[in-house]
């Protein structure tokens, strides 16, 4: 028999079990391998909140510098791979370079495709933790047509990634310490969300068995929509043309409201949280902390503080249960932080990584089949063929 029942965007559709990440939409709860995210945000590195998700338990002192110094063994990048990076136009959004440069990866290291046992997956992830910080920072440079940084193994991972990012070729690098806690707290953050667009995208693609590079550039390349991770650069963007326009908040919340306008506001709305996104919260607090500590007054930040009091306030809202999300007040920490906004959501797919290679694994360990949902076919019946001359 056929398929008579579907459920568009699988709202109501469980893809598998998974021992990874918990959350309550209705309570707001969310939860790494049984730790609360505010907990994780508050007292862990994003390094051991990446081992807690792909391994299941938080590291010992001794587990946690083997993996530091196993994914600092593999930090080189091929330097073949920089002539695909100068290929790209200056233009190229850092998400589709990314995107390009992890898949382009796969044909460097063939030891990472077919994989099965726990070892050759560990080597496969170990060399991707390590390598894909080196891909974002070489993103956002070439963006700024800016050389390329080789990094420095003596800083700890998120620190060593800003460095690739920000340092200058004639000056000594130096960073504040809150910057680097910002960042490794936004990280985390990010750091997992059970079955969302993207982590579905890696594990069916996973599921036919392609290796796991594949798997997470067809990740990146979901994450990229504005509905999924690229919100957080939509969000900046309105929020700027809000300013720009004279700051009218009250005509960007009609636009929201009136379905004959495409326009959403960006930033609000989650399929699953119903009440509040528990990262929005802590996000929101981590903003105002970081622009104190800068000394930064970003108008932005309270345009969307305004937007966020008036949605809270307005029926529309407050009916279909739309709060601010995750990428609400993110890219405004990442303004502060000289982040340009085309890598906002390379941020957020670094951050995500971790996840994703936890779900990888956990679905190949799982043995799960390959992922092939079925349809309800709405077309033609049979008709036969007519010559060109014919039609
Ligand atoms: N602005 C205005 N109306 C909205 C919004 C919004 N941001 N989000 C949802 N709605 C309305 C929608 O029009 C619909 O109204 P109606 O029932 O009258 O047709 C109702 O609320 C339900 O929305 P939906 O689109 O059916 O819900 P969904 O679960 O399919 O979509 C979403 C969830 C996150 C894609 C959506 O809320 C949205 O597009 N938000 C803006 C983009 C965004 O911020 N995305 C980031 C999500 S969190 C992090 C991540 O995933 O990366």
């Amino acid at each position: 028999g056929g398929i008579t029942t579907i459920d568009p965007g699988y709202k109501n559709t469980g893809s598998c079990q998974s021992a990874i990440t918990f959350l309550d939409g209705e309570k707001g709860i969310l939860r790494y391998r049984g730790y609360s995210i505010e907990e994780l945000a508050e007292k862990a590195d994003f390094l051991e909140t990446a081992y807690l998700l792909i391994f299941g338990e938080l590291p010992t002192k001794e587990q946690l510098a083997k993996f530091d110094s196993d994914i600092k063994s593999e930090s080189h990048v091929d330097e073949d791979m920089k002539k695909i990076l100068d290929g790209f136009p200056k233009s190229a959004h850092p998400m589709g370079v990314l995107s390009a440069l992890t898949s382009a990866l796969i044909a460097f290291n063939p030891s990472t495709v077919n994989v099965d046992s726990e070892e050759e997956m560990y080597n496969a992830i170990v060399k991707l933790l390590a390598k894909f910080p080196v891909l974002a920072a070489w993103a956002m440079r070439k963006k700024k047509s800016q050389p390329l940084d080789y990094g420095d193994n003596s800083l700890g991972y998120v620190e060593n990634f800003h460095k690739m990012m920000f340092s200058k070729p004639n000056e000594a690098y130096t960073v504040d310490k809150e910057i680097i806690a910002a960042i490794d707290k936004l990280l985390i953050l990010h750091a997992d969300h059970e079955q969302n667009c993207s982590t579905s995208t890696v594990r069916i693609v996973g599921s036919s068995h392609a290796g796991l590079f594949a798997s997470i550039s067809a990740g990146i390349s979901a994450l990229w929509g504005p509905l999924h991770g690229g919100a957080n650069q939509a969000v900046i963007e309105m929020l700027e043309a809000i300013k720009n326009d004279g700051g009218d908040t009250k005509k960007y919340m009609a636009k929201a409201k009136d379905k004959q306008d495409p326009f959403r506001l960006m930033g609000f709305g989650h399929r699953v949280y119903k009440n509040f996104d528990p990262r929005a919260k802590i996000i929101k607090v981590a903003a105002d902390e970081v622009l104190g500590q800068l000394g930064i007054q970003d108008p932005v930040l309270d345009i969307a503080k305004g937007l966020e009091k008036e949605a809270l306030e307005d029926p529309y809202f407050v009916d279909r249960k739309l709060y601010p999300n995750v990428d609400f007040y993110s890219g405004i920490i990442y303004r502060a932080l000289d982040i340009p906004v085309e890598m906002f959501t390379v941020m957020f797919a670094l951050g995500r990584l971790p996840g994703w290679i936890a779900q990888w694994r956990e679905m190949r360990l799982n043995k799960e089949p390959i992922g092939r949902p079925r349809q309800v076919y709405t077309g033609e019946n049979l008709r036969a063929f007519k010559e060109v001359s014919e039609r």
